[in-house]
């Protein structure tokens, strides 16, 4: 089954988003395979943004990151990455469809209230970034 790596970033945290947006994820029909609250270390930040080390905002994307607890989850289900991915709407909130998550709860790119892996390979590497895989939930065939 495929699986996705999502997390509610430190303003979705502060701004009590967690419960609609994993109930927006489990209305959709996507299991949720493991959750965590957690603080992310600069290590950790540096490591799941590395393709983004060159870039101007940088710095700022792993102050942010690491500025409060963000809750950490891995959904699985049909496309779930690229399903996600569209239930989350476009990085910048400024061109956000409504009824997307960033379009509804967003308004600036830097504070964009939740990540999602953008292909397979991102999803396996994020997923073993922040979960071990006893951490994970198995499911019966048949649900
Ligand atoms: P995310 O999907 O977590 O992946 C990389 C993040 O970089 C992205 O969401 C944005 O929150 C952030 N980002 C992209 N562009 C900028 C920018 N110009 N300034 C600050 N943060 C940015």
């Amino acid at each position: 089954m495929e699986k996705t790596f999502l997390m509610v970033k430190p303003d979705g945290v502060q701004r009590s988003l967690i419960g609609e947006i994993v109930s927006r994820f489990e209305k959709k029909g996507f299991r949720l395979a493991g959750a965590k609250l957690m603080a992310i270390s600069t290590e950790l930040a540096e490591q799941h943004y590395g393709e983004h080390k060159e870039r101007p905002f940088f710095g700022e994307l792993v102050d942010f990151i690491t500025s409060g607890p963000v809750f950490a989850m891995v959904w699985e289900g049909e496309n779930v990455i690229a399903v996600a991915r569209q239930m989350m709407g476009a990085t910048n909130p400024k061109d956000a469809a409504a009824a997307t998550i960033r379009g509804d709860f967003a308004v600036t790119v830097g504070k964009n209230i939740i990540h999602g892996s953008d292909s397979l390979e991102s999803a396996e590497r994020e997923i073993s970034l922040f979960f071990k895989e006893e951490e994970l939930a198995e499911y019966a065939k048949s649900i």
